[in-house]
């Protein structure tokens, strides 16, 4: 009798065991299964899966497009600015309406050639590397703003 009790004791051990392991591991398949299968996770995990092929992209583009000329405000903040904001080198301060006037009476070309040459203190092209369209971009924007 109390060996009969025993391993009935043994019997109900092991399907308590079992159930808690179903317990346990079918949650986890249920769930794996779970996320594949609907189309909702699914597109969410392909948007992941994607998103740094699209940044990639992107990352790509953006100098394809910068090869362009680059417009004057961007020119004059990047080369310019550096010595025409503060004066520096002896430079026309771009908001000394009274050192541009004779300078800008000499007529857009000549500030064209001057940038493009370079004059006493100021490299050719600032010292940068500018195609004539954004010289000619550059030299329309400081007239723009030096009158
Ligand atoms: C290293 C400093 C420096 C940088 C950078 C610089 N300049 Fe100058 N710039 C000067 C100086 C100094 C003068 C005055 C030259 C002179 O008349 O002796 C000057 C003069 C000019 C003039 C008047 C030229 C003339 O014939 O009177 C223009 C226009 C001009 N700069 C535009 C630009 C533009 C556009 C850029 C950017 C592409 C630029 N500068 C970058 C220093 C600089």
């Amino acid at each position: 009798m109390a060996e009969q009790h025993s391993s009935k004791g043994i019997m109900w051990a092991t399907i308590v065991v079992a159930a808690i392991l179903i317990a346990i591991i079918y949650p986890l398949t249920a769930n794996k299964g779970g996320s594949t299968a609907t189309t909702g996770n699914a597109a969410d995990e392909a948007d992941i899966r994607i998103q740094p092929v699209a940044k990639f992209e992107l990352a790509k583009a953006a100098p394809a497009a910068a090869t362009g000329p680059r417009d004057g405000a961007t020119i004059y903040n990047t080369v310019c600015g550096a010595c025409h904001n503060t004066g520096a080198a002896g430079a026309p301060k771009i908001d000394d309406k009274g050192a541009w006037a004779p300078r800008l009476a000499q007529g857009k070309d000549a500030l064209i050639k001057s940038v493009t040459n370079g004059k006493n203190a100021m490299p050719p092209k600032g010292g940068a590397t500018l195609s004539d369209e954004e010289i000619k971009g550059v030299v329309e924007y400081v007239i723009g703003k030096a009158k």
